[in-house]
């Protein structure tokens, strides 16, 4: 039986190596088996899982939903354009409003930081047992999207057995705009747990020097980190300075919507300096495979040629293991939560 013990999940930042364990070995279990049609796995039959999108999405929300009626859940979707946030609902009542439609799984996206984290906090306080599961709050965190980076890079560096261990001693460069981004941040709390030491890559600006002490305190009300032994964390201002170690490059969006200024001179510079390339990659010393968590700004972040080729660009990839991470979420959280409160 599984040792999970995480009612909402909202960061990475308590997961310990056997929750990372537990969820990369059920989505490759998942990832395995056909889930269409009249093949869906019935662990989810009678649940409700309703994704609640304040901010747009495309990937995760749609993973999300196919993820759930994989599984023979119910689903909803709110959006936000064209609700009753229009007509002044809050963001608590509308989620309420789908509590007591029966969802027994909210996902949630919100452009703050901290929105999933509060109403999982204002549900408990009210009795309710619905889980939350955080689809990507502000700059705070996107915890699907940092396991199915995980996975990925497990997979690649051992297809036959995907597990944390895959990342151990291993060195990821993520580049770019690593203070706008959730999606960073997830990525540092997972690959270090898993032994993995991070190079960060990018201008002042968008990489501020504080990144590198990231893991080394547990968040407000956390008292412990669960993880032993993380790996370390690496800032440089050149690509020439980490491609050469890297084992794989993660490139991430400018986030032109979270900027408060005008904090790049020019795209062209940035892409001359930041741009991951087919010329770029000649700085490493292997062949080395190229993610991103999408949605990519060609030219910018990422050349088009390098996003379509798929001997090195796991892109696709990430995209398609994006549905069988979020199914083992929601099996863990909804259907394993079941079996305990044997309902
Ligand atoms: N990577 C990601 O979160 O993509 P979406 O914004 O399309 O969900």
């Amino acid at each position: 039986m599984t040792g999970w013990s995480h009612h909402h999940v909202i960061d990475l930042s308590s997961f310990s190596l056997e929750d990372y364990r537990e969820v990369l070995s059920l989505a490759h279990r998942f990832k395995s088996l056909p889930s269409s049609g009249t093949r869906k796995l019935p662990a989810l039959q009678g649940r409700l899982v309703t994704t609640l999108f304040f901010e747009a999405s495309t990937r995760t929300r749609s993973s999300f939903e196919l993820a759930a009626r994989s599984l023979s859940a119910d689903v909803v979707n709110f959006t936000a354009s064209g609700s009753s946030l229009r007509k002044g609902e809050s963001v608590l009542d509308t989620a309420l409003t789908y509590v007591a439609m029966g969802a027994d799984v909210l996902v949630v996206r919100h452009s703050s930081t901290n929105v999933a984290a509060q109403l999982a906090s204002e549900l408990e306080k009210s009795g309710e047992t619905t889980a939350i599961l955080n689809g990507g709050d502000g700059l705070h965190s996107h915890p699907s999207q940092g396991l199915l980076d995980l996975y990925t890079l497990a997979n690649y560096f051992n297809p036959l057995n995907p597990e944390p261990e895959a990342l151990l001693g291993k060195k990821i460069a993520i580049i770019g705009d690593i203070l706008h981004s959730r999606v960073a941040r997830s990525n540092l709390w997972a690959l270090t747990a898993c032994g993995a030491d991070v190079l960060l890559c990018g201008p002042p600006s968008l990489l501020p020097k504080e990144f590198e002490n990231f893991v080394d305190a547990p968040p407000p009300g956390q008292e412990l980190d669960p993880i032993k032994k993380r790996g370390r964390i690496h800032i440089e201002r050149k690509l020439s300075e980490v491609l050469p170690y890297a084992d794989a490059v993660m490139t991430l969006r400018l986030q032109k919507e979270r900027m408060k200024e005008n904090l790049l001179s020019t795209l062209d510079r940035y892409h001359n300096d930041y741009g991951i390339t087919h010329q770029s990659l000649k700085l490493c010393q292997k062949s080395v495979p190229v993610l991103h968590p999408g949605p990519v700004n060609r030219g910018v972040e990422m050349s088009g040629e390098l996003l379509a080729d798929r001997s090195i660009c796991l892109v696709e990839e990430q995209v398609k293991n994006g549905i069988p991470i979020r199914m083992a979420l929601l099996y863990l959280i909804a259907a394993v939560e079941a079996k305990k409160a044997n309902i």
